[in-house]
Parts: C-alpha cells; structure tokens; sequence
C-alpha cells in the first residue's frame, strides 16, 4: 500500500451550496462563538503562518490553526461537547437556544432547577474530555466510555476532570452503541459526536460548536490580509469537524473550496466511500490500529457525510509515517516559521499536504487538486500532545519514519 492515496469524490457538486450546509453559515457560528465566550477559559486559539515551508512547497500560503492551546485541554473537540451540552441544559431550562449562555444555564438558579445530571459519551480521547470538561464547568457529571487499546495518559486526562471513565474491550464504534445503550438505562444524557437514524439533534449541534473555530480562522485570515482559504485538509474521524469546517466555508463563500478528508489507513471511511461512488457512507473493515486515535473510527457520520459527499474534492488515505512526518515539521519548522506542538491526529493533515507536495509520485495528485504558487491552505492542528510518550516517541526519536 502507498504511504498516501488520493481518491477523488466522483459526486462532489459542481456547483453552488446544498442545503445540508445552511446551518453551518455564519449566523450560526456567531451564535456558537457568542456561547463559547460566555466560558471563563475562552481564548481563539492561534493560526500560524508557515512562509518559509510554503515557498519551499511551492504554494502560496500554508496557515496552520493551533488547537493544542484550547481550554488548555489540548484539543479543539471541547468546543462541540461544551455548546451542545448548554444547549440540552438551555431545553431543560425553557431558554430559547439563541439566548443560551453559560452563565444562564448553570446560574445557581438553573442549579437547583435541574439538579446534577449525568452526560454520557463514548470517545477516542479529545470529545470525551471536551465533555467531561464542560459537566466539570456547568455543574454535572460525565461517564465517558473508551475502546479498547485506549492511551493511558488520555484516560487520566479524563478522569482528572472529575469524570468515570471506563475502557471496554470493544472497538470505538462498538463503543459508541454501548454508551448510547448505557445512557438509555441509566436515564443518561447521551451527548454523542456521530449521529444515527433518530439520534441527530446533539451530533447536529456538536457541529454547530466547531463552528467557533471556523469563524476565528476566518476573522484571523481576514486580519492578515488574506482571503478565504483555496484548499482545506480536514482531518475525519466520523467526519463531523471536516464536515462542519467544510459546510462553513461553502455557505459563506457560495461554493466549495478545494477540501480533502485526511484519514489513516487503518480507518479510512470516507476515502472507501468516495472510491465505491455510490453516494452511501461505507464502513471500513479490520481493527482500528492506528496511531492516530481521534481518526480510529470506522462509520461515517450521516449528518458530515451528506456534507462531504457533495462538497469534498476528494479523500486523503495515510500511512502512519506521513502523520508522523507532519508533527515532526510542526515541532521543527523552517528557520523563521513558528513551531506548533501537535499529535499524531492533529498533524496528520500537515504530513499529508507535505508529502503531496514533494513526491514526485505525487504529482498527478497536485495537478488533481491544483495545487501551486496560488493557493491558500488551511490545516488544523487539532490536537497537542494528547499522549506524550508517542509524542516524545515519534518526535525525540524518530519512530514511524517515512523517508
Ligand atoms: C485530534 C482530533 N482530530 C480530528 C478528529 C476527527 O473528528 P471527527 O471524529 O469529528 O471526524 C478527532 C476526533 O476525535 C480528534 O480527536
């Protein structure tokens, strides 16, 4: 198998915006964003430019968006666990969903109104601790339940929140159907980042919550300049932060930009799906075995994927060394550009668009994606070093090399 694969989404749009983007426009991100600056640890993270690796790639300009800073939990997912669980206490509250805010919902009135209630997820690390987090801030409890294999230094991190958290000895989707039948018995609050026939309303609005980081990459590109991005890589677990991130370009752009999913081999969904070209969401097969934990994820998202499957360019497939390469340039860039500390998922991305760039195998996937002297790419690091011995592993020592 090749270190990185390309297929092309032979369903994309040619044209305009399909309707599952519009509650991701702007309206709805100033609204999260609003939310979002009701909580006391709220900061827009940074966005580095990299100028230096962008000549040397040939490209116009590569903008990399450092989650490793947010809420000082290392990674962008608490912004969806965090709106979607205002929003379920606002519902319970009788508050419009418009004037949801984190002091409304968790004032010592709403309190003692709701008593603490227990939120229940399943999670590969990053969402679950967004959850755990967010119950710690608006006065609940979290049970989180983690696959088989999980990093022990992602299950503290968890727990240190005040959370349960238990690993079970299932894969991640698996995972998922245990804590949604967990929530069920236990008259839980499930507040899952994938939807599924009659569960959509959290998932929709844990979308909804990335949408602050959507709109601060945009307010920060505007403020140096620039214009939107020409090319976005997404990294896709189930597909809901690329499907969000990409549903909000399009709608405030009025047409898509260049946008690939970045997957590992091990759990590549959506480039399995792009490649069987039948518009429905296939699962990938085999053991989730992938360093890149927060992308181990074997079912698509419905909600993201009717996103992706209209305005995806294309599914990126990666080996784990191009993800290794990427949190190894981040950590040592070009004299000149800034270093950004990020993890195995969170650089994936970044590997990816380096190797495209400078292999020569590559080349007819850069003229598939015009990529060149014009383009703008935005990247997300959407982690930090959310488990430091592989970090320490692969960027002290050099393990998973791809030369
Ligand atoms: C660091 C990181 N990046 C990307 C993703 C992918 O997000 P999604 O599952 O919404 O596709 C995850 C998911 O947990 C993650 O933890």
């Amino acid at each position: 198998m090749d270190e990185l694969m390309l297929c092309m989404n032979p369903l994309r749009r040619k044209a305009g915006v399909d309707p599952c983007c519009l509650p991701f426009g702007m309206d709805a991100a100033l609204r999260t964003r609003t939310f979002h600056r009701g909580l006391a640890a709220y900061q827009p993270t940074p966005l580095a430019s990299l100028p230096h690796l962008a000549r040397e790639l040939g490209l116009g300009s590569v903008l990399v968006k450092d989650e490793s800073r947010r809420f000082g939990l290392k990674a962008f997912k608490a912004l969806g666990g965090s709106y979607a669980m205002g929003l379920a206490l606002a519902e319970r509250l009788g508050i419009p969903p418009e004037e949801a805010s984190p002091a409304r919902v968790a004032s010592p009135d709403a309190r003692r109104r709701l008593g603490q209630l227990r939120f229940v997820t399943a999670t590969d690390g990053n969402h679950g601790r967004g959850v755990a987090w967010a119950a710690r801030e608006l006065g609940h409890r979290a049970e989180v339940f983690m696959p088989k294999g999980s990093a022990s230094a992602r299950v503290c991190a968890i727990r240190a929140l005040g959370a349960e958290c238990t690993v079970t000895d299932a894969g991640y989707d698996d995972t998922v159907r245990l804590a949604s039948r967990h929530a069920e018995a236990c008259a839980g609050i499930l507040l899952q980042d994938t939807a599924w026939p009659g569960y959509e309303e959290a998932p929709l609005r844990i979308m909804q919550g990335y949408l602050t980081l959507a709109l601060e990459c945009l307010e920060q590109m505007q403020a140096a300049g620039l214009g939107l991005p020409t090319h976005l890589f997404l990294q896709a677990g189930v597909g809901s932060f690329a499907g969000a991130l990409l549903a909000f370009f399009t709608a405030i752009a009025g047409e898509a930009p260049v946008a690939c999913t970045v997957e590992p081999h091990a759990a590549s969904c959506h480039y399995l799906s792009f490649k069987e070209g039948d518009g429905l969401p296939h699962a990938s097969a085999g053991p989730l075995d992938t360093i890149m934990a927060g992308l181990a994820c074997a079912e698509p998202n419905p909600l993201s994927w009717q996103i992706l499957k209209s305005h995806a360019a294309g599914a990126l497939s990666l080996g784990e060394g191009v993800a290794a390469n990427g949190m190894r340039l981040l950590a040592a860039p070009l004299s000149g550009d800034p270093a950004v500390v990020s993890g195995e998922s969170g650089a994936s991305a970044m590997g990816a668009l380096e190797y495209l760039m400078t292999r020569e195998s590559m080349a007819g996937n850069r003229a598939l994606l015009g990529l060149g002297p014009a383009s703008r790419v935005l990247v997300v690091s959407t982690e930090g070093d959310t488990n430091p011995a592989m970090y320490r592993d692969v960027v002290r020592y050099g393990r998973f090399a791809c030369l």
